[in-house]
């Protein structure tokens, strides 16, 4: 329906509406002298007494009228002012900009706080959407560049230089990797924003998680000691595979962040209505002001990308994501120099 049909309806809407008033407060007044004309002729005086209850009740009526129409006026016209606001902002798509908000706390001013409060949320979203682009944008073009640096030296004097030719496809074969494992992260972190993960909650014992985890480590510890402390048995709702994904993350980045010599421990106990599994290390820590940021997609200490070069920042908020889509939470403890403590908090099975 177009604007101006829109506003024609509403014209004629008005006109039946004020039609229909002024019809029935006729016909009450006619209704009334008829039988007033009736009462005189016929010499019945309560015809009169009549006619005065039904001119009284017409003439309620006509002030109620009035009054509602001075009413709805009001309201009709801050109703358009939020309209034609809201039509504002959408056509700028500046989603900073506010509905303004009228001094008397009323249902309209409360709608307008709620348009107010969803402007906000969509704020923060798009501008999560815009630095989630920029990160993921600049990521990418990291490994891109260096591949194109060592395809220009293998282009020039490189290729009669047999060392360093195969320095330059070891180089590039491993930032290919992380392009690859960057890709990889982002769609699934895509997959989780449309929350199209499928998860397969069941009951999980303690044991298999924790036995499976040590199982796989062997192949993936790089030379760390890794061991279990206080094991207890108990059962969680939750999807295996994907807790075994979230184990592995935190497992991974326990041997990327330790020394060769370094010691990983596994513990499983029950806390507070959760069923807990942790991954301990000994390794380089974290500083408390690195401890808040590190579940934000591509954070990354300064260290550790020197330590570990090829990472992506992805693992840790993608953990995140996963166990809470779980009904979990995930929780850190951590001391630079000294070691981290990594714990999934799962729902317990009742
Ligand atoms: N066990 C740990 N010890 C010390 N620092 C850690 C530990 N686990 C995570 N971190 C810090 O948190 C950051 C984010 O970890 P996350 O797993 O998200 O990314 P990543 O390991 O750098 O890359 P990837 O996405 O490939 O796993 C790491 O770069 C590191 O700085
Ligand atoms: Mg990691």
């Amino acid at each position: 329906m177009s604007y101006a049909e829109g506003k024609r309806r509403k014209g004629k809407k008005e006109t039946i509406r004020h039609k229909t008033t002024a019809t029935v407060f006729a016909s009450l007044l006619i209704a009334g002298a008829a039988l007033w004309m009736l009462g005189i002729l016929s010499g019945d005086w309560e015809a009169g007494t009549l006619f005065s209850i039904i001119a009284y009740v017409s003439l309620s009526y006509l002030v109620a009228y009035l009054a509602a129409i001075a009413l709805s006026r009001k309201y009709v016209s801050q109703i358009e002012k939020i309209i034609n606001e809201a039509k504002a902002i959408a056509s700028s798509q500046n989603v900073d900009r506010r509905i303004a908000v009228s001094s008397h706390p009323d249902e309209l001013s409360s709608l307008e706080t709620a348009l107010n409060e969803m402007l906000g949320k969509l704020e923060e979203s798009f501008e999560r959407e815009r630095r989630f682009v920029s990160d993921a944008s600049h990521e990418l073009r990291t490994p891109v560049a260096v591949m194109r640096g060592y395809l220009d030296i293998l282009r020039g004097w490189g290729r009669d230089d047999s060392k360093l030719m195969d320095e330059s496809l070891e180089a590039m074969s491993d930032e290919a990797d992380r392009m690859g494992r960057l890709i990889e992260g982002l769609l699934r972190l895509a997959r989780m924003d449309r929350d199209a993960l499928g998860i397969n909650a069941g009951p999980v014992g303690s044991g298999a998680l924790v036995g499976k985890m040590i199982e796989d480590s062997q192949n993936i510890r790089k030379g760390r000691t890794v061991k279990t402390s206080k094991i207890e048995n108990f059962k969680v709702v939750a999807d295996k595979d994907l807790v075994l994904e979230c184990l592995r993350a935190l497992f991974e980045n326990a041997v990327n962040y330790t020394g060769e010599n370094g010691t990983i421990t596994f513990s499983a106990e029950t806390k507070k209505g959760y069923g807990c599994i942790s991954v301990e290390d000994d390794g380089m820590g974290i500083s408390e002001n690195d401890l808040g940021r590190i579940f934000e997609r591509f954070s990354r200490t300064e260290s550790s990308r020197k330590i570990n070069p090829s990472g992506s920042g992805l693992g840790l908020s993608l953990v995140k994501s996963i166990v809470e889509a779980q009904g979990g939470k995930i929780a850190v403890e951590s001391r630079q120099g000294e070691g981290s403590v990594f714990t999934l908090q799962l729902p317990l099975v009742k």
